[in-house]
């Protein structure tokens, strides 16, 4: 069985207010699609790369690409778009694993790539990395007031990488497409199948690189990675 990884890259960071998309920006001395590249085929390099990149991308290198098999797809206007283009253009099986993991999120790790793909195996539904929320959650009226209190027990972050079978993948993104639903992540999709993908506990520092003050918090995290005694 074939195990597809779709990189959504075609993104333009428009939080991050770069120069250029933030993908492209470096940490330490490698983009952050590097990165991430990297640490998706140091756990899984017998996979397939399916990458979605903006096709006005002047930024990227094909020798940041450690996989021998991959393939490159156009971006759609919304992340789900792109996700949708990579599906309709691999050739892949029914019963495929496909692992859509956004390129943001450069400091994921091999241990969490691995757990998350044994629960896509196992789970018909599929199942996404997530992290139980820690803060207390406010309701907000539009003036910014605390209207009330939410409660915390049973909410998660949805993190990726989001792992499902490729037929109940591709059924979901088209279906939300055809219904005119913008969904932020692919379990969104498939849940509006009526599916429940299983919520598997990751790492609190698999960050999605969004705003600037996010990148000196990922160089940390990947840094300190590299040395598990700090
Ligand atoms: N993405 C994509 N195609 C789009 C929009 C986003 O492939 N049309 C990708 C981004 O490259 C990123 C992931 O989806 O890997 C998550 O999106 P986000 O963090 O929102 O990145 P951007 O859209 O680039 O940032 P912003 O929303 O600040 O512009
Ligand atoms: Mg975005």
């Amino acid at each position: 069985r074939t195990l597809w990884l779709i990189v959504p890259a075609a993104g333009q960071g428009r939080r991050m207010g770069a120069d250029r998309p933030k993908q492209y920006l470096t940490l330490g001395e490698q983009p952050i699609l590097a990165h991430t590249l990297a640490r998706l085929y140091q756990a899984f390099p017998e996979a397939v790369l399916v990458l979605c990149l903006d096709s006005d991308d002047a930024w990227f290198q094909p020798e940041w690409v450690p996989f021998a098999r991959w393939q490159r797809v156009s971006g759609g206007e919304e992340r789900m778009d792109s996700v949708l283009n990579a599906l309709v253009a691999i050739a892949a099986q029914e019963d495929d694993i496909v692992m859509v993991h956004d390129v943001a999120r450069p400091c994921i790790t091999p241990d969490d790539l691995h757990t998350l793909y044994q629960a896509a195996c196992r789970h018909p539904s599929g199942a996404l990395l997530a992290m139980p929320v820690a803060d207390t959650m406010k309701r907000a009226s539009a003036e910014c007031h605390s209207m009330r209190t939410e409660p915390r027990d049973g909410l998660w972050h949805a993190l990726t990488p989001q792992g499902f079978r490729y037929a109940l993948l591709l059924e979901a993104l088209q279906s939300a497409r055809c219904h005119q639903r913008l969904v932020t992540d692919e379990a969104s999709a498939v849940e509006a199948l009526g599916e429940q993908p299983l919520l598997v506990s990751g790492r609190r520092d698999n960050l999605k690189v969004t705003h600037p003050d996010d990148l000196a918090l990922a160089s940390a995290i990947l840094v300190a990675q590299l040395d598990p005694l700090t």
